[in-house]
């Protein structure tokens, strides 16, 4: 049984509230999950009343809920919904939030803040909240909920961890990266660890080389202001693909508690070599969408984007190899790379095998024997496959390629969106799919010397034309000509 709660949005008219919280909170009252008693309390700048709010909410969910909106579902939580009138800079507007929450029977004083806000926001939130007595847990726990990035760079993430440090437990601190949430990126550690049989080949003897993408077709659509100010290594590499990265390296954790996962990952994050100045070309590459087209039609280059300046060196496209220097994987590089308006919309993570020791097959027919590869689709295709060699059908002694394939979801299984789940963690306490602070300090150091290098650097950034793969040059991130990136799920496309 989930405590019932209350739910305080800063931010409740913003595009995350807008995009995801709202209709993750739609789609959990759906399946009744959300616990009876339970409030949400959007905070905002308008002025709005409750209903006003309820009716956005509606208007906005009506093109996002899977399977059609439903109009008691939307009762139901229509009744939890109330919007309160504040201002985040105002220390009146939280004495009045936290009058209305300890005095108002109807909301539950166990309170989860979700900071839908921009991350400059944070520890002004925190701190007003502190003052007025809202982190204190005398009647009810306190929860505050952060979005990525924690921080700009290394320094600033520990000065926003010191601020949090003031008034918070890090056991009150959700730090979250929706991707956990996904589905196939959980599965990641089911299939390492439910199974015994890939366990013997997951290392350095036999893997030659990984790769995780997340790739999109858009562009960075109204988000210049703070995309502008990122770039693509911030927004999608040091959150989401070294967590990915995290997981599919780890060792195995003594138990599958919030702790001991969190151990193994920071594990794998500390033992990545760290990147000197000097080596930042050799292991980075960063390049800018120029204009094009996507799905047959012409798009924008990214500097005609809506208040892009002109001159901006901001990468869209980043590309990254780094090695981990543990027992299992000395040795083999990890290649990451993200970007935006590239010709699909695609994360995945592909696992390329050795070949055998000995070509045994030379004198045939097979002259070049095609590696091994195990794929992961997270999105849009959720899957697990296993690339294989099989001789053809027919005399001659030819191969082929196979794909095993061990998906996950059958026809008729549901998908849900990351935000749900984690939603419901938040409300149950549990931590193991947030980031602890370490996670992130670790993360910071692995791109620190990236970003401090580009900063320097303003003079130059490749382009590649928008519905496309990216650059060539970003080959010259592979070891060997035989490594290339690999985009498809299907091993014909290759
Ligand atoms: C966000 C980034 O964290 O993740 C966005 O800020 C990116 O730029 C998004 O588009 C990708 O996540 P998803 O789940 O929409 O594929």
């Amino acid at each position: 049984m989930l405590d019932p709660c209350t739910y305080v949005i800063f931010g409740a008219t913003g595009n995350l509230a807008k995009r995801k919280l709202l209709p993750a909170l739609y789609h959990l009252e759906a399946s009744g999950r959300l616990p009876d008693g339970m409030k949400v309390i959007g905070f905002g700048r308008r002025e709005w009343n409750d209903d006003q709010w309820r009716d956005a909410v509606a208007e906005l969910l009506v093109p996002q809920v899977r399977s059609g909106f439903d109009q008691s579902v939307f009762d139901r939580l229509r009744a939890r919904l109330h919007f309160f009138r504040g201002d985040l800079e105002s220390t009146q507007s939280f004495t009045y939030l936290n009058d209305l929450i300890e005095n108002n029977e109807q909301f539950p004083k166990n309170v989860i803040f979700y900071m839908a806000i921009a991350p400059a926001e944070y520890s002004t939130v925190v701190r007003h909240l502190a003052d007025v007595g809202l982190a204190n847990e005398d009647h009810g726990w306190k929860r505050f909920v952060v979005e990525k990035p924690f921080g700009y760079d290394l320094e600033s993430a520990r000065m926003l961890q010191k601020q949090f440090q003031k008034y918070l437990r890090e056991d009150q601190i959700y730090r979250i990266d929706h991707y956990l949430g996904k589905g196939t990126v959980q599965n990641v550690l089911v299939f390492r660890f439910a199974n015994v049989m890939l366990e013997p080949l997951w290392n350095r003897n036999y893997i030659d080389h990984i790769q995780i993408t997340h790739s999109e077709v858009q562009g960075i659509e109204s988000r210049a202001e703070y995309f502008d100010g990122a770039g693509a290594l911030r927004d999608m590499i040091q959150s989401h693909l070294l967590q990915v990265l995290t997981l599919v390296a780890m060792e195995p954790p003594a138990s599958m508690d919030a702790e001991s996962l969190r151990d193994e990952k920071v594990k794998v994050l500390k033992s990545i070599r760290p990147i000197p100045q000097s080596a930042v070309h050799a292991q980075a590459f960063r390049a800018q969408y120029a204009s094009g087209v996507v799905g047959g039609k012409k798009v924008k280059s990214y500097l005609d984007e809506d208040r892009v300046p002109k001159n901006s060196v901001t990468e869209t496209y980043a590309a990254l190899k780094v090695y981990i220097d543990n027992w299992r994987w000395r040795g083999v590089p990890f290649y990451l790379r993200t970007g935006k308006r590239m010709a699909e919309g695609k994360s995945m993570v592909a696992i390329r095998f050795k070949h055998p020791p000995q070509h045994l097959f030379r004198n045939t027919q097979v002259d070049k024997l095609k590696p091994d590869w195990l794929l992961l689709g997270i999105q849009p295709t959720e899957c697990v496959r296993m690339e294989i060699q099989v001789k053809e059908p027919g005399m001659e002694m030819r191969t082929r390629t196979s794909s095993l394939d061990a998906s996950f979801r059958e026809e008729g299984e549901q998908s849900y969106d990351a935000y749900e789940g984690l939603l419901l963690d938040v409300i149950s306490g549990d931590h193991s799919l947030f980031l602890r602070y370490d996670e992130v300090e670790w993360a910071w150091r692995v791109v620190d010397p990236i970003l401090r290098v580009w900063a320097m650097e303003r003079d130059f950034i490749h382009t590649y034309p928008a519905g496309t793969w990216g650059p060539r040059e970003t080959q010259r991130l592979f070891e060997t000509d035989s490594q290339f990136w690999r985009h498809s799920l299907e091993p014909d496309e290759e």
